[in-house]
């Protein structure tokens, strides 16, 4: 009797989970237009939060916006590290979402919206840290191209983006999931 309350759990966790995978990877993403809830490792967090901390150490309170800030991961981080700065996670994905509100209650410089991140506001974003994808990289860049002050920076994970100007970029020799080059580029706004 019990084995078969556990057989039927599985099988229902299973089922959504299966479910789940669908709709996040073909429907939600537009057939991969739109990343995924892919989480970054928690090497290649620590190797961000370096990064990203140059640039926050000398300055005093900034917007930081995260786009797809899946479970909130990066941002908290950061938030713990630097608590004159403001941060602030979209993220569309009920899953990460409900992790990301979870995550951030009790961090007062953090908030996180449910929202896309495509009709977000930048106008007052001094920062932005992103893991998106090609698909959208040329519409995003012309986004915050035209919203984001001058001299802001933008921090990409992975993924190039076109007529933005790069100011460096990383090679982490870390790993990231489903083989991803943990590379990072760095923009800013001319
Ligand atoms: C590759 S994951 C990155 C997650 C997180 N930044 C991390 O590094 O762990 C991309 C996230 O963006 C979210 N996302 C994709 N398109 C979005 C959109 N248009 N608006 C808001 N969130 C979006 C996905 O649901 C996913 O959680």
């Amino acid at each position: 009797m019990i084995l078969d309350i556990i057989n039927f759990i599985l099988i229902v966790i299973a089922i959504i989970a299966e479910y789940y995978f669908i709709y996040v990877f073909f429907i939600k993403s537009k057939r991969g237009k739109y990343p995924p809830f892919v989480p970054t490792t928690k090497k290649v967090v620590n190797e961000i939060v370096k990064i990203i901390s140059e640039y926050l150490e000398n300055n005093s309170q900034m917007n930081i916006a995260e786009l797809g800030c899946g479970d909130a991961r990066i941002i908290c981080k950061l938030a713990d590290k630097f608590s004159n700065h403001k941060f602030i996670g979209y993220e569309w994905d009920k899953f990460p979402y409900f992790l990301a509100k979870i995550r951030c209650k009790k961090r007062k410089n953090v908030s996180v919206y449910r929202q896309d991140f495509m009709k977000a506001d930048y106008t007052k974003t001094n920062f932005a840290i992103l893991f998106t994808g090609n698909e959208i990289a040329k519409e995003l860049s012309q986004k915050l191209a035209s919203e984001m002050p001058k001299g802001s920076i933008i921090i990409s994970e992975c993924f190039e983006l076109p007529k933005l100007k790069c100011i460096n970029e990383v090679n982490t020799d870390k790993k990231n999931y489903f083989f991803l080059p943990a590379k990072i580029f760095i923009y800013t706004i001319e």
